[in-house]
C-alpha cells in the first residue's frame, strides 16, 4: 500500500501517472529507498560556459553511491557537459569554464591541489562510440594500471587484466584471443573492453555518455545487464536519450532542460509522477 509503484522494464511514456497516493506517503517512500545509499558525488550550483555561451545554470545534484543515476533530457540541454564536469574532462576544452562546487566523498575535485590524472582514474568514462586503443585486447586493459604503477610484475598485471575483463563480462569471449587487436571485436565487445579498461584502474565512479547509442539491441541489453552488476561496486552516472533505457537501468533520474536541472529523484517517481510540467511533457513525448 505505502510503496511507490516500481517501474520494471520498459515504461510506456503514455501511461497514466500514478494517482491517489498522498504526498506524505510518496515522500516517505522515496526517503526510505534512498537512505541506505550515501552521497558519492555532490554538485552544488554548477554553471558551465563555452566562451560567452552558458550551457549549465546552477545545477545541484546528489549522486548516491552504488546506484545508477540517469541524466535525461532533449539534445543540447547540457547532459554531456554536466557529465564531463564530474571528472573535469571539460578542462580539456579550452573555451569551457566551470564554476560552482563538485565534491566526491566530500573532497572538492576542483581544488587546485587535485591531480587531474588521478581523478580521471577514480572517475572513469565510457563514450558513445567505443574507442579502444589500436593495441591488443590485453594491452587495452593493462595500459592504465601500468602507467599508474598499480601492478608490478607480469603475474600481477595478468591478474588485473583477467579480473577487469571478468567484471566487464567479457573474459569468456576473449580469454583465448588476448593478443588480438581491441578493434577486431564487435561494437558491443569493444564497449565492454572500454568498461574493462576503466575498471582496471580501480575507479569509484563510472560515467557513461550514451554508451549504447552505437550498439544493436542485443549488445545494448548486455551492457544494461552489466550496469546492474557494476553498481554493486561502483557509482554509475549514465547519459541516455532513451527514456526506456533510463527506466530499465537507473534507480535515480535527473531531467535536464535548456541547461537547467529541472528535477531529480527516484526513477519511478520521475516517470510516473513528475513534479514539473516540463518533465511531464518530456516523458510523455511532447518534445525532445
Ligand atoms: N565543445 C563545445 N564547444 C562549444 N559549445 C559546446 C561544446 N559542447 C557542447 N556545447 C554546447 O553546450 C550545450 C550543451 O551541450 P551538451 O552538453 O553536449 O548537451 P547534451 O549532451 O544534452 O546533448 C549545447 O548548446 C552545445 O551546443
Ligand atoms: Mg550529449
Amino acid at each position: 500500500m505505502t510503496e511507490a509503484i516500481y517501474v520494471e522494464g520498459t515504461v510506456r511514456p503514455d501511461e497514466e501517472s500514478v494517482t491517489g497516493m498522498s504526498e506524505a506517503i510518496e515522500t516517505d517512500t522515496t526517503e526510505t529507498e534512498t537512505a541506505p545509499f550515501p552521497t558519492k558525488v555532490k554538485a552544488n550550483n554548477v554553471d558551465a560556459f563555452y566562451a560567452e555561451k552558458q550551457a549549465l545554470f546552477g545545477v545541484s545534484l546528489d549522486v548516491p553511491e552504488n546506484q545508477v543515476t540517469a541524466l535525461i533530457g532533449p539534445s543540447g540541454c547540457g547532459k554531456s557537459t554536466f557529465l564531463r564536469c564530474i571528472n573535469r574532462m571539460n578542462d580539456t576544452i579550452p573555451i569551457c569554464r566551470v564554476t560552482g562546487d563538485i565534491t566526491i566523498d566530500e573532497q572538492d575535485i576542483y581544488d587546485p591541489a587535485i591531480d587531474v590524472v588521478q581523478l580521471r582514474a577514480r572517475v572513469g568514462m565510457v563514450f558513445q562510440k567505443p574507442n579502444p586503443f589500436p593495441k591488443s585486447i590485453y594491452e587495452n586493459v593493462a595500459y592504465g594500471p601500468r602507467i599508474h604503477g598499480m601492478a608490478q610484475g607480469k603475474a600481477d598485471i595478468d591478474d588485473l587484466v583477467e579480473s577487469s575483463l571478468q567484471r566487464a563480462g567479457l573474459w569468456n569471449e576473449v580469454k583465448d584471443r588476448l593478443g588480438e587487436s581491441g578493434t577486431s571485436l564487435s561494437g558491443g565487445q569493444q564497449q565492454r573492453l572500454c568498461i574493462a579498461r576503466a575498471i582496471a584502474v580501480n575507479p569509484d565512479v563510472i560515467l557513461m555518455d550514451e554508451p549504447c547509442s552505437a550498439l544493436d539491441p542485443i549488445a545494448t541489453a548486455r551492457i544494461e545487464e552489466l550496469m546492474d552488476e557494476l553498481r554493486q561496486n561502483y557509482t554509475i552516472v549514465i547519459v541516455t536519450h532513451s527514456m526506456q533505457q533510463a527506466a530499465r537501468v537507473s534507480q535515480r533520474t535527473a531531467f535536464f532542460h535548456l541547461g537547467y536541472l529541472v528535477e531529480s529523484g527516484a526513477t519511478e517517481m520521475i516517470f510516473t509522477n513528475p513534479e514539473d510540467t516540463r518533465t511531464q511533457d518530456y516523458i510523455t513525448g511532447r518534445f525532445g
